[in-house]
């Protein structure tokens, strides 16, 4: 597997503090790439700065192109999507209007947008049944479903997920979970942020855990989940 996307000494700062301190990781093709950590380690900054919604300095390259210097529109443009903390779905809007919003937001046409949708609710039969249903009378399952479907309406080729996991029970979380597996199967590669270590290591290939705005160890998630050093700390012994 060869690196699709590169992060190098990736520092993100809100105002003139800086929360992310050159962090390196790596995104292989076909991959879950996991990054786990507490609260406030800065896993979403990192996101944030991947997508260029916050400053950032250091080097990102995405298929082989700088990226770091793109405005956000033109980093989902080149086929990054990032599905943000809390899904921001639509309230106001029907199942299949955000749907839409998620096509436009990379100029999609209308024919396009609506062969995408049937295509996006493959993935979420649950969806498919609400479709004229608006967003806020969706359970916390379905509205996290249709913050992934929206990011998939944006046709990406690498996506990023900030904790699908949260706020939901366990097998609502195994469903979410499962049609993310769905969707890097049919060739997205991942970069999930989760808190849930166990989580991280049953799904990931590769794992970064971040503490304090840097990423402080990252291995293949197998071996992770056999270190014990690794059990002690994050998996409670
Ligand atoms: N909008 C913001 N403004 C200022 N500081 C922020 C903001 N969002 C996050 N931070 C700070 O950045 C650090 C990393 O936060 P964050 O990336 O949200 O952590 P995580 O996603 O791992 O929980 C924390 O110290 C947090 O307080
Ligand atoms: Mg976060």
């Amino acid at each position: 597997m060869t690196a699709m996307l590169e992060v190098e000494g990736l520092s993100a700062y809100y105002g003139s503090m800086e929360s992310l301190h050159a962090a390196s990781l790596r995104v292989k093709r076909g991959e879950i790439a996991v990054l786990v950590g507490a609260n406030g380690a800065g896993k979403s900054t990192t996101l944030r700065a991947i997508s260029g919604t916050i400053r950032r300095t250091g080097s990102i390259t995405f298929l082989g192109e700088r990226i770091d210097m793109l405005e956000p529109e033109d980093v989902v443009r080149r086929g990054i999507v990032h599905v943000p903390e809390g899904r921001k779905i639509f309230a106001g809007m029907t199942v299949r209007e955000n749907l839409e919003v998620g096509g436009h937001a990379v100029g999609r046409s209308a024919a396009s947008i609506r062969d995408g949708i049937e295509e996006a609710l493959n993935y979420f039969p649950r969806l498919k049944e609400r479709i004229g249903s608006y967003g806020w009378s969706l359970s916390g399952g379905e509205q996290q479903m249709l913050a992934v479907g929206r990011g998939l309406m944006a046709q990406p080729k690498l996506m990023m997920l900030d904790e699908p996991s949260l706020g939901l029970a366990p097998l609502v979380t195994k469903t979410v979970f499962e049609i993310i597996k769905g969707i890097n199967d049919n060739g997205v590669p991942v970069l999930l942020v989760e808190q849930n270590v166990g989580l991280a290591l049953r799904y990931g290939h590769h794992c970064y855990v971040m503490e304090t705005g840097q990423v402080v160890k990252d291995g293949a998630s197998a071996e992770m989940a056999d270190d014990p050093a690794i059990a002690k700390a994050y998996l409670g012994g």
